[in-house]
């Protein structure tokens, strides 16, 4: 069975073929990190107008990988169902793929399936060979969500824990402002901390009650604090020309301090909730899940191995949403584009 996704949740318009829901045939993204970059953050607007321009062809590109040297209608003859993320993200970017896919779906009358994007993120670790084994522990990590949920079977989950506050993401990419790297600031924090010590800076962890749960906008304003005092200026100093008065190193030693003290809040939970739960697998998805520190901690301090799915099925894509669409094949009935609720907010 060979599900076409449709991913448009945030800025990256992607499209993928994922045959039985464990292997993809083809996986398309079209990035706009460059469109928003100059902002420092994505512009929703700017967002849904790219998302328009190039839905099209990105879903034509991935029927064409997915099934070379064939005809549209060879092409779509082979396609059994059309999933969508239909939340959460950002409104006019979730409205473009539901309307494009619930459309082509219509048109060449295909069931459509509505689709929970972080759902998606864990989903993404079933195109691992081997799949993983249920109980499944999963730590969702990127700009939207950071959460903690113990799968028992598919679509039977409970989520153990979750941010109170910030998403690690965010995290990620308001602390990259405050010290001046470039948008995204994940990547660009990994890449600055290669070279600091992440000794030079104590940051705290948040202390809650939930035993699995997170809070990281604490952290943020204590780096921000941090750099302030490193420049010798107070809360009156306007924050955009703090990054100025730092050098190199200490732009390093602040990124690879966060970095370090974020991830283990993630490992410090995600190890207690194994000790818990003796779970069969462990997986990680979601942007943050790309990072490196994450997963030299998750490798050093979790009693069982971690099979890590490769960078790009992290970070957004449609691959993730065609392998949850087949699962929800098996599950339930299809969605109407008419009935179909598109949900900013939607939760796990
Ligand atoms: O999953 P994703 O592409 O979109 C959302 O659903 O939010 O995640 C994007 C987030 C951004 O906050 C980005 O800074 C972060 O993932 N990210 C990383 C890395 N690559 C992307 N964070 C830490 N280290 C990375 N290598
Ligand atoms: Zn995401």
């Amino acid at each position: 069975m060979n599900v076409l996704g449709i991913e448009t949740s945030c800025d990256e318009t992607a499209a993928a073929v994922v045959a039985n829901g464990r292997r993809s045939l083809s996986n398309v993204v079209a990035s706009q990190i460059d469109l928003h970059a100059r902002f420092g953050g994505v512009v929703p607007e700017i967002a849904a107008r790219s998302h328009i321009e190039v839905i099209l062809p990105v879903i034509q590109q991935a029927l064409d990988e997915a099934f070379p040297g064939k005809s549209k209608q060879q092409q779509w003859a082979k396609i059994d169902a059309v999933a969508v993320t239909r939340g959460p993200g950002l409104m006019g970017s979730l409205l473009i793929g539901v309307l494009t896919a619930g459309t082509l779906a219509e048109v060449f009358d295909k069931p459509l399936f509505g689709v929970n994007h972080i759902e998606g993120h864990a989903y993404a670790n079933f195109l691992l060979d081997p799949q993983p084994a249920f109980p499944m522990l999963s730590l969702i990590v990127s700009g939207g969500h950071s959460q903690i949920v113990l799968f028992k079977d598919h679509f039977d989950y409970q989520l153990l824990g979750q941010t109170q506050d910030d998403a690690i993401g965010e995290a990620f990419d308001k602390v990259a402002r405050i010290i001046g790297l470039p948008y995204p600031g994940g990547p660009s924090i990994q890449r600055a901390a290669e070279k600091g010590n992440p000794d030079k800076y104590l940051f705290p962890i948040a202390k809650l009650k939930g035993p699995y749960d997170f809070s990281f906008s604490g952290l943020k304003t204590a780096v921000l604090r941090r750099v302030q005092e490193i420049c010798g200026q107070d809360y009156n100093f306007p924050s955009r020309d703090l990054p100025g008065l730092l050098d190199e190193t200490m732009r390093g030693d602040l990124a690879a301090s966060f970095q370090y003290i974020a991830v283990k809040a993630l490992v410090d939970k995600l190890v207690a909730a194994y000790g818990a739960y003796q779970p069969a697998s462990v997986t990680i998805g979601g942007g943050v899940a790309a990072n490196l520190e994450l997963r030299r901690q998750l490798t050093q301090d979790l009693p069982l191995a971690i099979n890590f799915i490769p960078m790009d099925l992290c970070t957004d894509n449609a691959a993730m949403i065609a392998t949850l669409g087949f699962y929800t094949t098996q599950h339930r009935q299809p969605d109407k584009l008419s009935t179909m609720e598109i949900d900013p907010s939607l939760r796990m």
